[in-house]
């Protein structure tokens, strides 16, 4: 699979593209302000992501955010889809449910419940659990993330830990679609932030942040009008 990848310093720079994938990812309908595409946002923390999604969502848009998932009922990003008015829902692991079957019992849920609000996009925004290739199989095409590193470079858990252990001066973050794979799917846009010499993981992760929250709306925006196109 070749991907295009775009590695811009400003995203508004972006043109529309045709992103290379397999032809077993489907894309959504092209949604307009009056028939946006309900999207889901599924979180594990703050929820600063989803915070920034739902203000840019506070006009007419391509998208609108319809549900919000987190995976624990307690997540403090759940009241940013409270506070606008979207249903939102904490579906923790079923722990009665037999150790070996939890994970996948749990996607059951979660699937349930998409399927339920009929969303048409899942918006991975800081969602902290690697989706088993059944889920992905069933969302694949409209299922997006967003990681805090230029990928390939820096995938997994700990991004802002190993850009600053390996002392490079530039990362950033990347929205790409989501494959079977853990941070590997096809990459729809990048962003670039450098990384200062007094950095630490928090002052990184800020700043980075910062540009996610343009990021990821602006390219949703691109998915959700077909400019982005197989
Ligand atoms: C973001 O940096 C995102 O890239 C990463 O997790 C963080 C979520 O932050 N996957 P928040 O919960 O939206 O504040």
């Amino acid at each position: 699979m070749l991907n295009l990848k775009l590695s811009l310093p400003n995203s508004q720079a972006l043109p529309a593209f045709v992103v290379v994938m397999g032809d077993d990812f489907v894309l959504p309908r092209t949604g307009s302000p009056e028939d946006p595409i309900r999207v889901a946002v599924m979180i594990s923390g703050g929820g600063s992501g989803l915070a920034a999604l739902l203000r840019y969502q506070e006009i007419p848009r391509t998208h609108q955010t319809t549900l919000v998932i987190a995976d624990k009922e307690d997540s403090g990003g759940l009241q940013h889809g409270i506070h606008a008015g979207v249903p939102s829902l904490g579906i923790p692991l079923p722990m009665k449910v037999e150790a070996k079957e939890r994970r996948i019992a749990h996607e059951r849920l979660v699937h349930a419940a998409l399927e339920e609000h009929d969303i048409e996009l899942v918006v991975l925004s800081g969602y902290m659990r690697i989706l088993t290739p059944w889920f992905v199989r069933q969302w694949k095409g409209r299922l997006v993330n967003i990681h805090p590193s230029l990928l390939p470079d820096f995938p997994g858990a700990h991004a802002h830990r190993d850009v600053l252990a390996a002392g490079v001066g530039v990362t950033g973050c990347t929205v790409h679609m989501v494959d079977e794979g853990v941070d590997t799917g096809p990459i729809l846009a990048q962003t670039q932030v450098d990384v200062r010499e007094d950095d630490d993981e928090t002052s990184l992760q800020e700043r980075v942040k910062h540009i996610e929250h343009v990021l990821y709306p602006e390219t949703l925006d691109r998915i959700c009008s077909g400019q982005i196109s197989l």
